[in-house]
């Protein structure tokens, strides 16, 4: 028996189902998949293979749900919902993290640590109940006309969610539709849905109200093309690729569905000579091995100034090779597996195609044997001498990954950054604040982070621009995205 089998929550395991309406359905074809945990390569439970017939009677649940009982809960009510669901997730959270482990590998010191953000994204949506407002506005009419401002819910949200980090990534979605009165179907990943699922359990106990929150499983091209296409989703949040984007975008033309983007990048990270190295070098590597470089915002193009390079490039090797990578229910280990065949096939192609263009391999680069023959680990990886033209600095590879690209000054490197197709986040480390204002004004991307990485914080919001897509999750903006705004202009005498 494996350390997995001994330390499964007992939700781990059997068949899974669809929640339409607060009941539990098997999908009308009865057909099934298997969801495994990459540490092993082994099956950990069945999900329902979801298809369009799953997904409108999801949708018909949530605008059910969205046009009954739910539209006369008021901003308290709803605030105090949230309290709940908070209370509920707190409690259970350290199996939710577990779950997660199990289903998508992150280390489980790192999923447990996740229990603040959980608190914080939830709090912050309790905190934005009164989002639908009614005002006044002052208009230019004869004076017996009064103008009325609305903000009301958007109606039934589809959240399409990747498997890189499910249980927080759902919590943007369901927070703001509990926060503004909107119904939600969710799609997770198929090959991380547990932790989602299990959630959807807890959000029942805590009170949510039945078709509030729907889940679908099921496959990509299946499930979510069926969400992504129906006529009556009003909104799609979407995180993931920009090829499925791509399509994601199309199908919304079906009834102009309103949209949320945000598809990675090819973040700069970029190092002065002055900066602090004690600082940098943890910092830069980790804002690209965190979750073994599944992550967004992955400062994976790692700009280093010509002066340090050799005395940069020697540490970042040494604390590469000092990581721990394993099995994430071990709590020393700091880097788990790739998600699947699929991503270590991706990234392994990628590792290929860098030392064909001409990079230099300094550190790692292949798939890890012995214990860890079974799961898909890959080892940290950094290439040097990379040139920003390459392939390995222009597309997202979401693995353990680092390209160090050498520069000389300020207008090089802002040109350098901005020379991508992305544009969501980017890091500058020095000790100028000059250079830190010049550099984070001169590039082009929804978030730079100055002498650190990766930080989020719900209530400041987050998103990317160019082809790293639009629309914000968390802060006052992503509200906004949730509700659509109505003017009333009123002739006060009739007569
Ligand atoms: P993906 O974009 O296909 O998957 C994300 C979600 O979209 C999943 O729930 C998936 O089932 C769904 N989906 C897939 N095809 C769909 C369709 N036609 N219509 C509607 N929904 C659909 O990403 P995938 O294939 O898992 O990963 C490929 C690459 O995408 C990664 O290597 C990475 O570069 C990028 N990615 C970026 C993420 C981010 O956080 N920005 C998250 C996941 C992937
Ligand atoms: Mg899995």
């Amino acid at each position: 028996m494996t350390a997995t089998d001994t330390t499964s929550p007992a939700f781990v395991g059997g068949s899974k189902r669809h929640l339409m309406g607060g009941q539990w359905r098997a999908s009308v074809s009865g057909l099934e998949f298997d969801t495994e945990n990459p540490s092993t390569a082994r099956a950990i439970a069945r999900l329902a293979r979801g298809g369009a017939a799953d997904v409108d009677l999801a949708v018909k649940e949530a605008r059910r749900a969205f046009e009954g009982e739910w539209s006369r809960w008021t901003p308290y009510q709803r605030q105090r919902l949230i309290l709940h669901v908070h209370d509920q997730l707190e409690k259970h959270f350290d199996e939710l993290a577990l779950i997660e482990t199990l289903d998508m590998g992150a280390p489980l010191a790192g999923t447990k640590g996740l229990k603040d953000r959980m608190s914080k994204t939830l709090l912050f949506y309790a905190s934005q109940t009164n989002a639908c407002t009614t005002e006044t506005l002052s208009n230019s009419l004869p004076g017996t006309y009064m103008t009325l401002g609305h903000k009301a819910p958007i109606g039934v949200v589809g959240g399409i969610v990747p498997w890189n980090a499910p249980l927080i990534g759902q919590l943007w979605i369901i927070g703001a539709a509990l926060a503004t009165g909107c119904t939600v179907v969710l799609k997770p990943a198929e090959d991380a849905s547990l932790s989602i699922l299990r959630t959807a359990e807890l959000l029942l106990e805590a009170g949510v109200p039945p078709g509030v929150i729907n889940v679908v499983t099921g496959y990509g091209p299946e499930a979510g093309a069926a969400l992504a296409e129906h006529r009556d989703v009003d909104r799609i949040a979407f995180t993931g690729s920009i090829e499925t984007a791509r399509q994601i975008v199309a199908a919304s033309a079906v009834n102009v569905k309103r949209l949320q983007l945000e598809l990675g990048g090819k973040s700069p990270d970029i190092v002065f000579a002055d900066a602090n190295l004690d600082l940098a070098v943890p910092g830069a590597a980790m804002g690209v091995y965190t979750n073994s470089g599944q992550v967004c915002v992955a400062g994976s193009r790692l700009f280093v100034q010509r002066a340090i390079q050799r005395e940069f490039v020697d540490r970042l090797k040494e604390f590469s090779r000092s990581l721990r990578i394993g099995n994430g229910l071990d709590p020393q280990v700091q880097l788990g597996p790739l998600i699947s065949q699929r991503q270590l096939d991706r990234v392994t192609k990628y590792v290929d195609l860098g030392n064909r263009e001409g990079a230099r391999l300094a550190v790692g680069g292949g798939r890890l044997g012995g214990d860890l023959a079974q799961g898909y680990f890959f080892e940290p990886t950094v290439f040097t001498d990379v040139r920003n033209d390459m392939t390995i600095a222009r597309e997202e590879i979401f693995g353990p990954v680092i390209s160090v690209i050498p520069f000389d000054d300020i207008d090089e490197v802002i040109r350098l950054a901005n020379d991508t197709p992305y544009g969501l986040a980017g890091g500058v480390w020095t000790r100028s604040a000059a250079t830190a204002h010049l550099v984070s004004r001169g590039i082009k991307a929804g978030t730079i982070w100055v002498n650190s990485y990766g930080l989020l914080d719900p209530a400041v919001g987050f998103g990317g621009c160019k082809m790293s897509g639009y629309g914000w999750k968390g802060g006052a903006e992503h509200i906004e995205g949730f509700l659509y705004r109505k003017v009333v202009y009123m002739n006060l005498t009739p007569d």
